[in-house]
């Protein structure tokens, strides 16, 4: 997809603002520029129709070169261009948080009915939790962006969750998720699940009153 001629392993001995590393960057920004102009799009057509918004607010973020090659080096892959374009999805990454459970899949339904959007990879761990109690939409989509010269399909992940399952993974992050962290016992990790299960059923009751509600 992109024509680079520097291998990734010289950025690790070479200025992480190697030119090469800029540009590749400069891709993965446009293409979650485009997507978050779509979303805000989105609102403001609810604003106009005078319409709840199912999206709450969206965070974006581009990964970082060391977070970048650890996650390589993590799967055994050689540090080139090619493999991290082809292998890593989540280097341009959204969260949209919403307020509701069922907004969650009304984001969804957004994203797959535009025609400049190919949809890669759905993984629903709303309905099919982690045994540590996250739950979350991810999809990894190719959106399509025009360059001065030229047309590219960028990838990236988007996190669809309530806000209810933000906060606890966001929480739940900063204590556990990947630390190597022998402080975190099996009852603490059962307590972080029951927490889990708690948000889970304050959507439930949440999404019921909104339905009565409406
Ligand atoms: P990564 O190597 O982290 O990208 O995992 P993956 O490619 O197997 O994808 P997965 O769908 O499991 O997770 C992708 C992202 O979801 C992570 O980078 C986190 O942002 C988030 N995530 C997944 N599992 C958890 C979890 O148990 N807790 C929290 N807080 N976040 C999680
Ligand atoms: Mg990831």
């Amino acid at each position: 997809m992109f024509e680079l001629t520097v291998e990734l392993s010289q950025l690790e001995t070479i200025s992480s603002q190697a030119k090469e590393f800029e540009q590749l960057i400069f891709f993965y920004e446009a293409g979650l520029e485009q997507l978050e102009t779509k979303m805000n799009i989105l609102k403001k057509g609810y604003q106009y129709d005078n319409m709840r918004c199912p999206i709450n607010r969206i965070q974006t973020r581009t990964k970082s070169i060391d977070s970048i090659i650890d996650k390589m080096k993590r799967r055994d892959l050689d540090l080139t261009y090619s493999n991290l374009i082809n292998n890593i999805y989540d280097i341009a990454g959204m969260r949209v948080i919403c307020p509701f459970l069922n907004d969650i899949y009304t984001v969804q339904s957004y994203l797959i009915n535009q025609n400049d959007i190919v949809i890669m990879e759905t993984k629903d761990y709303v309905k099919n939790p982690k045994p540590n109690g996250y739950r979350s939409l991810h999809i990894i989509l190719l959106v399509d962006v025009s360059f001065s010269d030229t047309h590219r399909k960028i990838p990236v992940e988007v996190q669809i969750r309530t806000i209810a399952m933000d906060s606890w993974a966001s929480l739940e992050h900063q204590i556990n998720y990947k630390k190597e962290n022998h402080h975190v016992t099996d009852d603490m990790k059962a307590q972080l699940k029951q927490c889990a299960d708690i948000s889970w059923k304050n959507d439930l009751v949440m999404q019921n009153l909104l339905d009565q509600a409406e």
